[in-house]
């Protein structure tokens, strides 16, 4: 049996027409939903990440502003540029690009964030009121894979669901979605015992570790549905292609639905980043 694709392209161009015409509504009411996006340094995946959100913004009839700053910045002038933008009324989304150079505090940057404005949804009090069951943002990448899911009506409730990778960006986050939709949820990561014991029970997995084809067609139970996180390019004398952590070619003829990498995951992360910078323009709207 060969796996069903879930083309994310494809959904992500039928979620953002939805977009492109609240886009158009707000803007007919004089508030054009904009994104702030600050990138520092010259980390070439992050370069792409970024030229790729803002011109998804455009195409969406959203604006979008870019503040790069060399890898040497010093911290205080990114700090005041993101409490220049909390202050900008015309502003509703402020994104900074991870990762940061070392000279950075992380979790003290997410934290300048004005939280109704962290469309990233990293903010310490929106990571909060995910876990409490009520989120102001969802983190973009999660939000994705769950769109991608409920267009594929997949059956959550109950459903054995396992994620490799425990990063604040993708696992934790994954994990309280889909414990909110009552699967029933095992992270996995580095120091996991015997990883294929767990993804071999999983109806739905979800691998989200950075490793190029890591899961192999081996670790899938049959009819299992693949969802694939990573982005990683293989060295130049292996092709020098986009693959991700799923062995693809040896996972399509175990799953029943699988993600593409490119072309799955990817292009729904930037479309939920424009529904959340949307989202929060249209809370401006309504003065909340
Ligand atoms: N780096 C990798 N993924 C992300 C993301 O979703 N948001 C930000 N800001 N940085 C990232």
């Amino acid at each position: 049996m060969s796996a069903r694709i879930l083309d994310g392209n494809a959904l992500s161009a039928s979620v953002r027409s939805g977009l492109a015409e609240r886009a158009l509504n707000l803007t007919a009411r004089r508030i054009t939903p904009c994104l702030a996006v600050v990138l520092v340094g010259e980390n070439p995946a992050s370069a792409v990440y970024v030229r790729n959100k803002v011109k998804a913004c455009e195409v969406a009839g959203m604006r979008s502003l870019r503040f790069d700053y060399p890898a040497d910045v010093k911290p205080a002038e990114v700090l005041e540029r993101i409490a220049a933008l909390n202050a900008d009324p015309g502003v509703h989304g402020i994104l900074v690009q991870l990762p940061l150079p070392p000279q950075f505090d992380s979790d003290a940057v997410l934290e300048a964030i004005a939280p109704e404005k962290d469309v990233d949804g990293f903010h310490a009090q929106n990571v909060g009121a995910l876990m409490q069951g009520h989120p102001r943002f969802i983190p973009c990448t999660p939000y994705g894979v769950m769109e991608m899911l409920r267009s594929e009506q997949v059956p959550l409730k109950g459903a054995e669901a396992v994620i490799v990778g425990r990063s604040n960006i993708v696992g934790k986050p994954m994990a309280m979605l889909l414990v909110a939709a009552s699967a029933t949820v095992t992270v996995c990561h580095s120091q996991t015992r015997d990883l294929a014991f767990h993804t071999r029970r999983a109806d739905i997995l979800v691998a989200a570790v950075g490793k190029a084809r890591m899961i192999g067609g081996d670790m899938i139970k049959p009819g299992a549905v693949v969802i694939d996180v990573g982005i990683n390019r293989l060295p130049p004398e292996e092709g020098g292609k986009l693959v991700g952590d799923v062995d693809f070619e040896a996972a399509k003829e175990v799953a029943s639905l699988i993600t593409p990498v490119p072309g799955g995951v990817g292009p729904m992360t930037i479309t939920m980043l424009l529904a959340n910078t949307i989202e929060s323009a249209e809370r401006v709207a309504r003065g909340r």
